[in-house]
């Protein structure tokens, strides 16, 4: 992702190439450090609120310094300043800092990826691969953590299986989330997403399409789901704030239905959000 802007807590607005982060920062050292990754749309980042609480509380459970929210709104304002009502990706970063502290605030506002929209178009491919539930408090449930490694693997797997992207199931065959994505699939009336009770990401995009499907009349079921519901699903999708919606064409080599929920999902959450 192309870098636009950057800034930085107590420094301002610096240079896209400029040195930001300590050496002995436990982010760097250790993967210690919360994060949060918004749409911008037309200028204005998409529920920034919500964002907000949740690297309060991811900062909280990985143990950094509370975030200086002011400090973390101001440096988001200072990238977006002076780039007139852009489409882009903003990330916010609060890191654990050398031991002791002080903790750093990073905000980068980079261009979406330009394979989003192709991939939109003709539907994106995923693989199952195992994944492990969150369930003691010590695995991080629902916490945006910058120790994004595993993750990146599962996409490298997926990518070297011919994939865009994977989707976690547990040992049990229940259904988790994806990579950096939230999974969805609908069955006749009836729209699926697994729970966050599971120790998934509670996503802020999953959060406004809960919404947007109960205001539509959609029945959703929230739960532990088991995974061969989704082989039989008349249509399936992702989201994430970044791919916003992002139909399922295929899951470990079988083909989904292309259905109407997905695409009108999308649309309805780029009117809430006052996109393009
Ligand atoms: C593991 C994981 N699940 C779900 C999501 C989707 O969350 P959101 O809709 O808040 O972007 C993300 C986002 O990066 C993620 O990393």
């Amino acid at each position: 992702m192309t870098l636009l802007a950057l800034a930085v807590s107590g420094r301002g607005l610096v240079s896209t190439d400029a040195p930001v982060v300590r050496a002995d920062d436990e982010a760097l050292l250790r993967g210690k450090a919360a994060f949060e990754t918004l749409r911008v749309y037309g200028g204005r980042p998409f529920r920034v609120d919500a964002h907000l609480d949740r690297l309060a509380a991811s900062a909280e459970a990985i143990g950094l310094d509370p975030i200086e929210r002011r400090e973390l709104e101001a440096i988001a304002g200072l990238v977006l300043s002076g780039l007139d009502a852009v489409d882009a990706v903003l990330r916010l970063v609060w890191t654990a800092g050398p031991v002791g502290g002080p903790p750093a605030g990073l905000a980068l506002l980079s261009e979406i990826p330009g394979w989003i929209e192709p991939t939109r178009a003709r539907g994106a491919r995923a693989v199952s691969l195992l994944g492990v539930r969150a369930a003691v408090p010590w695995l991080l449930p629902g916490v945006k953590s910058t120790s994004y490694a595993v993750n990146m693997a599962a996409e490298a797997e997926a990518k070297r299986r011919g994939a865009d992207e994977a989707v976690f199931v547990d040992g049990e065959g229940v259904v988790l989330e994806g990579t950096v994505t939230n999974v969805w699939w609908r069955r006749g009336d009836t729209l699926y997403t697994p729970a966050v009770e599971l120790g998934i990401l509670a996503g802020v995009t999953r959060a406004a399409l809960l919404e947007l499907a109960a205001s539509r009349g959609v029945r959703v079921e929230v739960g532990a789901l088991p995974f061969d519901q989704l082989y039989a699903a008349d249509e399936a999708f992702t989201s994430s704030s970044v791919r916003e919606v992002m139909p399922l064409v295929e899951i470990d080599g079988r083909s989904l239905g292309r259905g109407p929920l997905a695409d009108e999902l999308q649309a309805e959450l780029r009117r809430t959000a006052g996109g393009p």
